[in-house]
């Protein structure tokens, strides 16, 4: 696939694994968190890596990375940070894509899983949408849904969920590619 992606994220991680062992082409990894694990995976692929602490900063320079790359779509996997308004609308629209670990417009923002259990809901599951300015509020490409046992913990239903991320995050992200 010749159309690069970048990604922005402040974890784990395993996301980004999945997206790379999906043979996708990324052209550099950013994070808000030098600690963030994802930043070792990054490396360990041997995938251009940055970080800044700063926000302002980090926007600034990811504008600039994405022109020098040549990125065709921004993809946060586990970026625990809001974008700012300014960075947003300064990419064309359906530009930067995300997945969140509940079924939006259902339980925006963190804690998304707990938020589930604790409102006792039958279902939760993924979406993977596009960015715009607002939390979580971007148009929705695709959604999974998963039952909610009784006995599913915030851990357990994790789990579940990541397993479906890591899927279909992957092949979305794909076929928005395709179209280029
Ligand atoms: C994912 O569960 C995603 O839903 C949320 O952040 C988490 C990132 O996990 N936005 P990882 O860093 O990719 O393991």
């Amino acid at each position: 696939m010749k159309h690069n992606i970048a990604i922005l994220l402040s974890g784990n991680g395993s996301n980004l694994k999945a997206i790379i062992d999906k043979g996708i082409k990324v052209s550099f990894v950013a994070s808000n968190n030098p600690k963030a694990l994802g930043l070792e995976i990054a490396k360990t692929a041997n995938i251009p890596i940055y970080f800044w602490n700063n926000l302002t900063e980090l926007e600034k320079e990811v504008l600039k990375l994405i022109t020098e790359y040549d990125v065709k779509l921004l993809v946060l996997a586990g970026y625990m940070r809001l974008l700012s308004k300014n960075f947003v609308n300064s990419l064309p629209s359906k530009f930067i894509v995300n997945v969140h670990p509940s079924l939006l417009p259902k339980y925006k923002g963190m804690n998304a899983i707990k938020q589930a259990i604790d409102d006792s809901a039958k279902y939760t599951g993924v979406t993977i949408h596009y960015v715009d300015e607002g939390m979580d509020s971007g148009s929705i490409i695709k959604q999974k849904s998963i039952k909610i046992n009784k006995l599913d913990t915030i851990e357990s239903l994790k789990i579940r969920l990541q397993e479906i991320e890591h899927l279909i995050y992957s092949n979305t992200i794909k076929s928005i590619l395709h179209k280029y």
